[in-house]
C-alpha cells in the first residue's frame, strides 16, 4: 500500500504541490485528475524520490523520503513518466530484458512471456529496434518494461497521452486486467477512460487536491469540469457562469 500525506513539492517559488494525501491500496486503481500544471507530475516525480518532497510518503508502511530513486524502484516502485522513456538502440525484446534487471530481488510478477500475452503487439515486433516503434507501440514498451520490472504500485503519467482512442483503450484494458495485482496510481487530464477503472478519484488544481472520493462521484462531466478548471463553485451553480460585470461597470451602464 502507498500512502502519500500532505505531499508538498516546491521549485523555488512555484508551489506545484501542496498537501496532496492520497493512498493506493496494492489491489486498487487511483486516478490523478488535473489539468496541465495542476502538478500531477510533480506528485509522481516526488513519489519516485526524483525531487525533493514535503509531506511524508510511505509503501507498506516504510517512509521512502529519505530514500534514492534507485532505491524506490527497488522497492517496488514503478514510474511509467511522461514521454515513454525506451532504449531506442534496443529491441523490443532487449528492451524488456534489461527491465527485468530493476525487479531483481522482488518476487517476479510478470515475464517476459506474460507481457507478450498482455501485450500482443510487441510479440509481434520482440526483435525490432524500438527507435522503429510508433508513439503508441512505444508506450505499450514502456508500459511491458515497468511490468517486468515487478511493481507493487505502478505509477502512470498520462499514459494515453497522443494515442489513436484503440491505442488508447487497448493500453487501458491491459491496466483492467492488471488490477488487482498491482497497485495503480493513474495521472491523466482526460478522465472517461480512468474514470472506468479507477476506485477512486483525487481532483487537483494549481497543485491543490479540491476534490476526492469513490469514482462514482465523479461521472458527471459538468461537475468534473467545473473542478478541474475552477468556473464556478462545486455546489451546483451554473456550468457557465454569467458575465464578469464590475461595480465600476454596472455604474458606468446606469
Ligand atoms: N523543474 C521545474 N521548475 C520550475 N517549475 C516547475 C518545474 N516542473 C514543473 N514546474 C511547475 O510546477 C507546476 C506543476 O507542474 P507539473 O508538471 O507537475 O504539472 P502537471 O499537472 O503534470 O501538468 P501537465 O498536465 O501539463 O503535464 C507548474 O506550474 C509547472 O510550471
Ligand atoms: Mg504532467
Amino acid at each position: 500500500m502507498l500512502e502519500i500525506e500532505r505531499l508538498s513539492v516546491r521549485y523555488g517559488p512555484v508551489r506545484a504541490v501542496e498537501g496532496l494525501s492520497l493512498t493506493v491500496a496494492s489491489d486498487a486503481a487511483v486516478a490523478v485528475l488535473g489539468p496541465n500544471g495542476a502538478g500531477k507530475t510533480s506528485t509522481l516525480r516526488a513519489v519516485s524520490g526524483l525531487v525533493v518532497h514535503g509531506g511524508s510518503v510511505r509503501l507498506d508502511g516504510a517512509e521512502l523520503a529519505q530514500r534514492s530513486p534507485r532505491r524506490i524502484a527497488k522497492a517496488g516502485v514503478v514510474h511509467v513518466p511522461e514521454g515513454r522513456r525506451v532504449f531506442g538502440s534496443l529491441s523490443v525484446e532487449e528492451n524488456l530484458r534489461v527491465a527485468t534487471v530493476a525487479g531483481r530481488g522482488r518476487p517476479a510478477r510478470f515475464s517476459i512471456a506474460d507481457v507478450y500475452d498482455l501485450l500482443p503487439a510487441l510479440a509481434a515486433m520482440r526483435s525490432r529496434g524500438a527507435w522503429a516503434l510508433s508513439g503508441g507501440e512505444q508506450q505499450m514498451l514502456a508500459i511491458g518494461r515497468a511490468l517486468v520490472a515487478s511493481p507493487g504500485v505502478l505509477l502512470l503519467d498520462e499514459p494515453s497521452l497522443g494515442l489513436a482512442p484503440s491505442v488508447a483503450d487497448r493500453i487501458y484494458d491491459t491496466f483492467r486486467r492488471l488490477k488487482g495485482a498491482v497497485g495503480l496510481l493513474i495521472v491523466e487530464q482526460v478522465a472517461s477512460r480512468v474514470l472506468g477503472i479507477a476506485d477512486t478519484v483525487v481532483v487537483m488544481r494549481e497543485g491543490r487536491p479540491v476534490g476526492s472520493g469513490p469514482a462514482s462521484e465523479f461521472t458527471d462531466p459538468h461537475r468534473l469540469a467545473r473542478l478541474m478548471i475552477g468556473v464556478g463553485a462545486d455546489d451546483g451553480a451554473p456550468d457557465v457562469p454569467g458575465p464578469d460585470v464590475t461595480e465600476g461597470q454596472r455604474a458606468a451602464d446606469v
